[in-house]
């Protein structure tokens, strides 16, 4: 699960030039690392001539012992290091060594980055075979999946959430497939690149107690004293999903602008470049935008540290930002990574989850759970120019991270939610593989403010999707990652959201599991025919990334979704491993032509 993923960052406004910054990525001791599993990414040991890199594979058992050393491209220019770097670069490894505390399990590389969850290198577009099936003609266009990746070999403390973001693109054309895992060139990315060494820091592994968190800071701030990086062109990884509006598509993550990308005609991903929107948005922009099939309007959110504490915003069909709304009625620093939307209303969850910044500085999460507050939904009219008809109803218990869909009944008087419910949300940082996930159903009914809910599985589920035709209306079917235990995805459900409206029970009317060591990432339904109006909601495939670590080999597999097993139709084998990763977009080829 992404539900922090790079988020936070937003905590420091990154336009004022006064403000301090996390610490960069603590430098452990190398011998801590001797043992796991990395392919990729580079160690910044000798920045002034040579950039080491391990050498590419796509087998995630192969355990190195050493680092394959060679060359860095010719195409990057790697300076001799200035002073200051060479200082401050020093302090990293100092505090690394000498002042940081053990690191704990969430920020342990070891564990984090050990299995299918190590980094890959970057891929060229690379012809893939079909081993399986016959890909379906209605797959025309391209899969693209988000998640982190590291550039560096972290020798330190290391969150899930601090790794660069990395897209991987199967393009398919007439039944062929081509494979292509590119970097978001993001600021970030770009300039620790050029450096060879990391610059900006990584929020989630870097506030390891108050002294290192101290020095962190300073370093930190020196780094942007002496002209290192600029906060204002954004620290953001971009590693958390992507979405199309506005004929353009973006790489997301929540702590930065959006990145505009495209596929180039051979399959390549390319970085277009950050995407401040007429410089009319700031900061920062939700990684779940919602894209109203029917109006092609996307709606979205900022949320961060200092008030107002929620933004909330739209943009019209051509991909035009409007202007933001500010809601004060969220009174707290709350941890927002999602929403939904209806024909109606915005959607906002107000969680247990708030931002700590106070105990980050003091070398706590920058997130925690509280659980004496009570979770609230707050509804806005989506077209509404500031928040005076925003209603908020107390949902006790209703903790949710991420929002499959909503819609309204009752002639517009009841709202109606489907969303997992994360049971144990204080694990949400710290102990991921703790976490249950129950979708449930919540009902609000607008005039009373009666609220109801319940469960439409017992499953750890999460990662749902629809049928994007679907969104902010009611829909029935939902297709979901089964967490084992998460983020780790052992297989896809679906579920017939009618059915809890009948007896209650069991929703899962689809089930298709990977098999032992086979763990897929977050599904996604394209239609067969999505151009016909009349056809059934569930016409069409479940695509997503599996990969098998008994052989080291990950897939691109398409399922029937109309099949009682979510037959398997098509597989393709893929030229390289395919990381654990957090959201994806399928781009029909009508669209990629207008990138
Ligand atoms: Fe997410």
């Amino acid at each position: 699960m992404d539900s922090l993923s790079s988020s936070f960052l937003s905590m420091f406004p990154q336009p004022n030039p006064t403000v301090s910054h996390p610490p960069p990525l603590p430098l452990s001791s190398p011998s801590s690392l001797s043992s796991f599993a990395v392919f990729s990414v580079r160690t910044e040991e000798k920045p002034q001539t040579v950039t080491t890199t391990t050498k590419r594979t796509s087998g995630p058992k192969k355990q190195p012992t050493s680092l394959n050393i060679r060359k860095r491209e010719s195409s990057v220019v790697v300076t001799d290091q200035s002073l200051p770097a060479t200082i401050f670069n020093a302090f990293d490894t100092i505090i690394n060594n000498f002042i940081d505390p053990p690191v704990r399990v969430s920020v342990d590389p070891k564990h984090v980055l050990s299995d299918n969850f190590s980094p890959v290198d970057e891929l060229p577009p690379t012809e893939c075979e079909v081993i399986e099936g016959t890909l379906p003609s209605c797959l025309d266009g391209a899969y693209f999946r988000n998640g982190p990746n590291p550039q560096f070999l972290p020798r330190g403390p290391y969150h899930l959430f601090d790794g660069d973001g990395m897209l991987h693109a199967i393009r398919i054309s007439n039944g062929k497939a081509t494979f292509c895992s590119r970097y978001v060139k993001t600021y970030k990315y770009s300039i620790e690149k050029e450096a060879g060494f990391p610059i900006i820091p990584n929020v989630f592994s870097g506030f390891n107690g108050m002294t290192a968190s101290a020095a962190r800071m300073a370093v930190t701030a020196g780094r942007f004293l002496t002209g290192q990086f600029n906060p204002t062109n954004g620290i953001g990884l971009a590693n958390t999903s992507l979405a199309f509006f506005g004929n353009k598509l973006y790489a997301l993550g929540e702590s930065d602008l959006p990145y505009a990308v495209k596929l180039a005609p051979d399959g390549d991903i390319i970085t277009v470049g950050r995407h401040d929107f007429d410089g009319k948005l700031f900061m920062s922009m939700t990684a779940h935008p919602k894209i109203d099939p029917v109006t092609k309007e996307a709606f979205a959110f900022r949320y961060g540290p200092v008030p107002p504490f929620l933004t909330f915003f739209r943009f019209n069909e051509n991909g035009e930002k409007q202007a933001d709304v500010p809601i004060f009625s969220m009174t707290n620093p709350s941890f927002l990574h999602d929403f939904a939307i209806t024909k109606n209303y915005a959607i906002f969850p107000e969680i247990q989850i708030g931002m700590s910044p106070m105990e980050m500085i003091g070398g706590g999460s920058p997130v925690s759970a509280d659980p004496g507050k009570i979770p609230r939904l707050g509804l806005i009219p989506r077209y509404a120019k500031d928040e005076s008809e925003m209603k908020w109803f107390e949902v006790p218990g209703f903790n949710v991270i991420h929002c499959i869909n909503a819609w309204e009944e009752d002639g517009g008087d009841t709202v109606v939610m489907v969303a997992p419910n994360i049971l144990s949300v204080e694990h949400t940082l710290e102990r991921m593989d703790l976490i249950h996930a129950s979708v449930e159903k919540v009902s609000i009914n607008i005039k009373t403010g009666m609220v109801s809910r319940h469960p439409l599985s017992t499953r750890n589920l999460d990662f749902g999707v629809i049928n994007p035709a679907f969104v902010a209306v009611k829909n029935r079917y939902v297709y979901c990652g089964v967490g084992d235990p998460m983020p780790k995805i052992s297989g896809v459900v679906k579920l017939d959201v009618s059915l809890s409206e009948v007896d209650r029970r069991e929703c899962i009317v689809a089930s298709r599991m990977f098999g032992p060591g086979c763990f897929g990432g977050e599904p996604f339904f394209v239609a067969r025919e999505p151009d016909n109006p009349d056809a059934d909601e569930d016409d069409g495939y479940v695509v997503s990334y599996v990969h098998d670590e008994n052989t080291g080999e990950s897939r691109f597999v398409v399922m029937d979704a109309k099949s009682p097993t979510l037959e398997i139709v098509a597989a393709v084998k893929l030229p390289q491993r395919v990381p654990c990763g957090f959201h994806g977009l399928f781009v029909r080829e009508s669209d990629i032509n207008k990138l």
